[in-house]
C-alpha cells in the first residue's frame, strides 16, 4: 500500500511536540510491515534543511487568491529514517525557520494543502491513501472530493487524525478565495459557526477519523473546544487509536543523547550518571527526589499551576524540581522569578532543548504532567521508558497509559488539575522514593512496558484496508 502522511512537523526535520515525533514515527513501523509510507511537510528552513541533500522532483505553480506561487517538491536523500520525505517548497512563503505562530498563518498553510494536492494529481504514483493530521492539513479531505481541480483524486480514501481540538486553524469567509473552484453547494462541509473551520471540515470530510487515545475519542464528545456536537454526529466514523512511541529513537541503551545510556541491568548505575549531571548542571543535590516538568508552557498541560506547585511543594517538602519548557511569557517570567528563593532546589530551563529533554526522562525520578488536556501524551511513555516514574492527571491519553500504584500500576494519578491534587501526589511520590526497594522495582517493571509502534502501526493499517475494500 502506498501511503502519503500529510503534515507540517515530522521528527527530526522540524518539532514543535508530539505530533512530530508520532510523524516521524508511524510511517516507519508501516514500511516496517512491509509497506510503502511517505511523510510530506512544507520546507522549513532550518538546520535540519541546511544540511540535508535535496533533489527537486517536481516544480509547478498554485493561485492563492490573486497572488501566483511557483512551488517545487523536494525529496530528502538518504534520510536513513525509515520512509521517505518530500517537502514542498514555496519561498518566501513556507520557507520559514519557526514552524508556527507567523502572521500569513493561513495563507501558509492553504497553500502547502494545495500544492499538496497539484503534485499527486499530476504525479503518476498517486497513493492509495491519504493521511492528513491536525487542522492544518483539515482542508484537504474535502478538496480532494469537491474541488473541480482535483477530480483525479475523488476516490482515494483520506484520513484525518485529530492529534489536539484545541486548536482548529478557524478562518473566516473572505478567505474563501484561496481555495480551489468547487460546488457551492457544498460549501457547508467548511463550516462551523459561521467560519471555515479546518478541523471540522477534516471530520466532516474524511473518510474516516482517528484520534490519538481511545479515552480522548470519548472525551471529544463532550469537550472538543466547541466541536462537540459534530464529533457526537459523527461518532461512527470516528475512532481512538493510541499514538505509539519510537523504540529505536527512544532506547536508554543506545540513545546518543545521554550522559550514560543503561539498561535493565545497570539501571540504577546508569540513571544515577544521568542524574547526577543534571544536578550538577542545575545547582541540585543528587541524594533528593528529583521532579522534573518537560512540555509547552500552556494552561492546556496545567503549566499555569506549576509556579504554585513549586512554591507550595518546596516549603513543606525536601525535594527537587526541574523545568524544561517554553510558551507563555507570564508563566515564563513566574517560573524564572520562583529560582531565587529556592536557589539550591529548584531550576528553570527556558527554551526547547531535544537533548536535555532526554537526559531529563533518564535522570528525573518523577515526571509531571498535570494537564488539563492531553489527547494522548508521548511525554509519560517516553519516561516509562527510561525508568521514570509519570504523576499525571487522569485525562486524555494519560489516563489510557498510567495505571496508579494503589490500583496495582506503576505510577501516581490525580483527578483534578489543581494545585492540591498535584501537591498530594508529590506527597506520596516521596513515600515511595523513601521505599527504595520498591521504587527500584516499579522502574524495573516500568521500563519493560511495551509501548512501541507495532500495534497501533497495524490499527492503522486494518482501518486504510478497511477504506480500501470500500472504493
Ligand atoms: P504536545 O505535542 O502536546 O506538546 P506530547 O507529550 O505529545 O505533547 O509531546 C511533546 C514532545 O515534545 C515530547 O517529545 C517532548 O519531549 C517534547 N518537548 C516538549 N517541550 C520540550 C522542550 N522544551 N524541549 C525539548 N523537548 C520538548
Ligand atoms: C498533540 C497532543 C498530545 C499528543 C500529540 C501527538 O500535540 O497535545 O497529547 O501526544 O499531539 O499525537
Amino acid at each position: 500500500m502506498n501511503i502519503l502522511h500529510v503534515s507540517i512537523e515530522c521528527y527530526p526535520i522540524a518539532k514543535v511536540g508530539g505530533l512530530a515525533d508520532v510523524v516521524g514515527a508511524l510511517p516507519k513501523y508501516q514500511n516496517s510491515l512491509g509497506h510503502n509510507a511517505g511523510v510530506i511537510i512544507p520546507f522549513h528552513d532550518n538546520k535540519f534543511t541546511e544540511e540535508a541533500e535535496l533533489i527537486k522532483i517536481h516544480k509547478g505553480t498554485l493561485q492563492l487568491g490573486e497572488d501566483l506561487h511557483s512551488y517545487s517538491i523536494k525529496k530528502l536523500v538518504n534520510p536513513d529514517l525509515g520512509f521517505i520525505v518530500y517537502m514542498v517548497h514555496i519561498p518566501r512563503l513556507l520557507d520559514r525557520t519557526m514552524v508556527y505562530g507567523h502572521p500569513d498563518e493561513i495563507e501558509r498553510f492553504i497553500a502547502f494543502q494545495k500544492a499538496v494536492l497539484d503534485w499527486i494529481s499530476l504525479e503518476k504514483n498517486i497513493p492509495d491513501i491519504v493521511h492528513c493530521h491536525d487542522h492544518h492539513t483539515g482542508l484537504i479531505p474535502f478538496m480532494m472530493t469537491h474541488a473541480d481541480q482535483y477530480t483525479a483524486l475523488r476516490n482515494i480514501p483520506t484520513i484525518f487524525t485529530i492529534h489536539n481540538a484545541q486548536y482548529q486553524g478557524q478562518l473566516s469567509y473572505d478567505k474563501l478565495y484561496y481555495l480551489p473552484q468547487f460546488d457551492h453547494k457544498k460549501i457547508g462541509l467548511l463550516d462551523w459557526d459561521h467560519r471555515i473551520n479546518p478541523l471540522a471540515t477534516g471530520v466532516k470530510n474524511a473518510w474516516k477519523v482517528t484520534t490519538v487515545s481511545p479515552n480522548y475519542m470519548k472525551e471529544l464528545q463532550e469537550r472538543a473546544n466547541g466541536l462537540e456536537r459534530l464529533l457526537r454526529d459523527e461518532s461512527k466514523k470516528c475512532v481512538g487509536i493510541l499514538n505509539g512511541i519510537d523504540t529505536e529513537t527512544w532506547n536508554p541503551e543506545t540513545d546518543p543523547m545521554l550522559i550514560k545510556n543503561y539498561k535493565l541491568s545497570t539501571l540504577v548505575s546508569g540513571r544515577k550518571a544521568n542524574k547526577k549531571w543534571l544536578c550538577d548542571n542545575f545547582d541540585l543535590s543528587i541524594e533528593k527526589p528529583l521532579f522534573a516538568f518537560i512540555g509547552r508552557l500552556v494552561n492546556e498541560k496545567g503549566a499555569d499551576l506549576l509556579a504554585e506547585i513549586i512554591a507550595e511543594s518546596l516549603s513543606n517538602t525536601d525535594i527537587n524540581i526541574l523545568i524544561l519548557g517554553s510558551g507563555n511569557q507570564q508563566i515564563e517570567e513566574k517560573l524564572r522569578s520562583l529560582r531565587e528563593r529556592f536557589i539550591d532546589r529548584y531550576h528553570v530551563h527556558i527554551g526547547y532543548d531535544e537533548q536535555l529533554s532526554h537526559i531529563i526522562y533518564s535522570g528525573a525520578d518523577f515526571l509531571l504532567m498535570p494537564s488539563r488536556v492531553e489527547p494522548c501524551g508521548l511525554n509519560q511513555m517516553y519516561a516509562l521508558r527510561y525508568g521514570t516514574i509519570p504523576i499525571v492527571r487522569r485525562t486524555g491519553g494519560l489516563k489510557d497509559t498510567v495505571v496508579d500504584i494503589g490500583d496495582g500500576g506503576f505510577g501516581i494519578c490525580h483527578d483534578q488539575a489543581l494545585v492540591w491534587d498535584v501537591c498530594y501526589s508529590i506527597k506520596r511520590a516521596i513515600a515511595l522514593f523513601d521505599d527504595q526497594s520498591a521504587y527500584k522495582r516499579l522502574q524495573r517493571q516500568i521500563m519493560k512496558i511495551d509501548h512501541s509502534w507495532h500495534r497501533s502501526a497495524q490499527e492503522y493499517l486494518d482501518l486504510y484496508n478497511s477504506l480500501i475494500q470500500l472504493k
